[in-house]
């Protein structure tokens, strides 16, 4: 790429400031940093209104040395996340959150994934592990996680159940996987008893526990002793959420200079 000219510039927004989130813009830096990317910050204060936020993303959205834009949420009340994602052009959309490129993802025709799903798939198939006709269930939907990996899976032909608050048997439904997938955000939630013998367990979770100490949605010791594979958390999907942020934001590059 730097024999071609290209050097992939990514815009980085945060507003407020969140601990957690403050964490997660500077691994995103440092990952830059590391591989060669351009980063700006905007770092706003939590008092900025939607129309200044906006205004920003609509400046970064016709900056031509700038190639990708995150604006790392969740944001404060008073902005509307929907009006801030659909804001965004969507081949600037390195965190494949506009309406457009989720549209692409579900008729399986897509420049970006959404970096945590994409993550986790490339853990998959890292371990050498096949979806096609698997039981998979994916705890959680969000639209920035659950929903888009129910997708993703879908696609590798797992047979995809998708459970939430309202689901009626939970651990019945877990008991059935062959990959699990949880992203629900509440702290050790999926433990041991609901884990099927030789399941592979993925934990998207990052809960924060009272005494300090980071933990997932799953219950690693007891669903180790069943599982096949499982992440940990932290050291698990994180740095895969990250990693593919920067694939995103090179494909991103490659794709505003007509590079494919
Ligand atoms: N907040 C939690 N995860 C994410 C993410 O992947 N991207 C952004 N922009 N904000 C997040």
């Amino acid at each position: 790429m730097k024999a071609k000219g290209i050097h992939p510039g990514l815009a980085v927004i945060i507003v407020g400031d969140d601990p957690a989130s403050r964490i997660y813009v500077n691994n995103k830096k440092k990952a830059c940093e590391y591989i060669g990317i351009r980063s700006e910050e905007y770092a706003l204060p939590a008092e900025t209104t939607q129309a200044e936020l906006l205004a920003l993303i609509d400046e970064l959205n016709q900056n031509d040395a700038l190639d990708g834009i995150l604006c790392q949420l969740p944001l404060p009340k008073h902005i509307d996340e929907k009006a801030v994602i659909a804001a965004i052009s969507p081949d600037k959309d390195v965190d494949a959150f506009h309406a457009v490129n989720v549209g692409k993802i579900m008729i399986g025709d897509y420049d970006f994934l959404p970096c945590t799903p994409a993550g986790v798939m490339e853990l998959i198939y890292e371990s050498g592990i096949d979806i096609k006709g698997k039981e998979c269930v994916v705890i959680g939907r969000s639209n920035i996680v659950g929903k888009p990996m129910a997708m993703l899976l879908l696609h590798d032909h797992g047979t995809v159940t998708i459970c939430h608050s309202k689901t009626k048997d939970l651990a019945e439904t877990v008991r059935r996987a062959d990959i699990v997938v949880a992203a629900v955000g509440v702290p050790e939630l999926i433990t041991g008893d609901m884990v099927k013998e030789g399941a592979v367990v993925i934990d998207v979770g990052m809960n924060r526990l009272p005494d300090g100490r980071l933990t997932g949605d799953v219950h690693f010791e007891s669903a180790a002793e069943k599982a096949e594979a499982i992440t940990p958390v932290p050291g698990g999907v994180g740095p895969m959420t990250i990693a593919m942020l920067m694939k995103n934001t090179v494909k991103a590059a490659l794709l505003h200079h007509n590079e494919k």
